[in-house]
């Protein structure tokens, strides 16, 4: 499937994903600077995307945990996930993502 991407840059690139792999590992395939400090077990907050708001709506709600960590972020939006909370499927095919600030 295809996902696009919007860089901390504002440069936008399509990505491909395989349904079944975290968001999180995806990108990182694909270079983005994603620390991903704890390794995908949401943690760290580190993995931090805004997604589309029409795409927010469509995905599976996120778990009380995600919701914990992006609240102690500074750069928290109402479109704001952690993109290892994000397993991606043939359905989400066309999802659009922007990357997250660094946390300061
Ligand atoms: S990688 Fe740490 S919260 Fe996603």
């Amino acid at each position: 499937m295809q996902i696009i991407v919007v860089d901390r840059d504002g440069s936008e690139r399509t990505i491909v994903g395989r349904a079944g792999e975290k968001l999180m590992i995806v990108l990182r395939e694909h270079d983005y600077e994603i620390d991903a400090v704890c390794g995908g077990v949401c943690n760290c907050g580190t993995c931090h995307v805004y997604v589309d708001a029409e795409w927010f709506a469509r995905l599976p709600k996120p778990a009380a945990d995600e919701v914990d960590v992006l609240a102690v972020s500074a750069h928290e939006r109402p479109t704001s996930r952690l993109s290892c909370q994000i397993v991606l499927q043939d359905a989400m095919d066309g999802l659009r993502i922007a990357i997250a600030p660094v946390e300061d």
